[in-house]
């Protein structure tokens, strides 16, 4: 299996040439700490954030075609648009401008990163769509071209396509890893019914900040870069930071217990996942994680609980 540390290109070149179809495998995102700035003339905020890739899946296959077919199965796939709003299209589409190809693929989707649920669903699927049709096509970008077609397509796509943990800057899309020791570490996932919309958040955070109604920005990412070099669960619990959580709270009251309901089980910190309504919730490790599961499933604050691992690699051939 490829290693967080691989470098894409590197994977690519074992893959040339391989025969079809092409397979990626991409991760969900958390972030480990999400501090938010002020509202820039492009629509978007400043953000600080340390990305975290986690182990819950989507994965892309990718064949030859003489047109453009999406086909999907799994967790909303039912509510997702194959016309240009779906971001795999639209990745297909912005890879074949900057390569000078035509857009044409037989992708099959399996979803299990839900929608609009603060986990980067779509963004994941962009970038492994690219990785795909990357392979698929022999088009072998390098990575700077790579994270630049990834950019123009989410905020949150180029980290997407990097993995492990890495601090992003600028609205998101400026990464960099993290150089941390190696340590797995044990999540649990709350998926909650319904998705919550990430600009209805942003803006939400806006509004309550305009009235006071939210804490200042959280500030540098300093804390957890300390916290993992420490390699101890707990430090790491005390570090975790969402600016958006109180927008989404707001937003979706409910969430408080599901936050109340993960400590209660026994977990070391609970926080909303990027712009909710995912809650994620930090274990000591894989029983812990797996008692706290257990409990949350049970809670009747969350539609469904997935335990989890990171970091993991971002979209990779596989
Ligand atoms: O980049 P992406 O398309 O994923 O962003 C979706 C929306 O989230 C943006 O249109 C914006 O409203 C909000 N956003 C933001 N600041 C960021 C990232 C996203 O306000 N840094």
């Amino acid at each position: 299996m490829p290693s967080v540390t691989e470098p894409l290109w590197e994977q690519e070149r074992r893959y040339q040439g391989a025969a079809s179809p092409v397979k990626v495998r991409v991760p969900a995102k958390i972030n480990l700490h999400l501090g938010v700035g002020p509202l820039r003339d492009d629509g978007y905020h400043e953000v600080t954030t340390v990305y975290h890739a986690v182990s819950l899946y989507d994965e892309i296959t990718a064949r030859p075609a003489e047109t453009l077919v999406l086909t999907m199965d799994g967790e909303g796939a039912d509510q997702l648009a194959l016309d240009e709003t779906n971001l795999v299209i639209r990745a297909v589409q912005v890879l074949a401008e900057a390569t000078g190809r035509p857009p044409h693929a037989r992708l099959h989707l399996r979803k299990q990163i839900p929608l609009a649920a603060g986990l980067a669903g779509g963004s994941a699927d962009a970038a492994a769509t690219l990785v795909a049709c990357d392979a698929l096509w022999g088009t072998g970008l390098g990575r700077e071209e790579l994270a630049s077609v990834a950019a123009r397509l989410g905020s949150d796509v180029p980290f997407l396509v990097l993995g492990g943990t890495a601090l992003g800057r600028g609205r998101g899309e400026q990464v960099s890893p993290v150089l941390a020791p190696g340590r797995a570490w044990h999540w649990v996932l709350a998926l909650a019914e319904g998705g919550l919309s990430t600009p209805d958040v942003y803006r939400e955070l806006d509004r309550l900040r305009a009235e006071d109604a939210a804490p200042p920005p959280a500030g540098s990412s300093d804390g957890i870069l300390a916290a993992l070099r420490q390699r101890d669960a707990a430090v790491l619990a005390a570090s975790l930071v969402n600016d958006l959580q109180p927008a989404a709270l707001s937003l979706r009251p409910s969430l408080r217990d599901t936050l109340d309901a993960g400590l209660a089980a026994g977990s070391l910190a609970g926080i909303v996942s990027g712009s909710g309504p995912t809650c994620v919730f930090l274990c000591r490790d894989a029983a812990n994680a797996d008692a706290v599961a257990r409990a949350l499933a049970t809670s009747g604050t969350c539609r469904a609980v997935r335990t989890a691992v990171g970091p993991v690699p971002g979209a990779r051939l596989g």
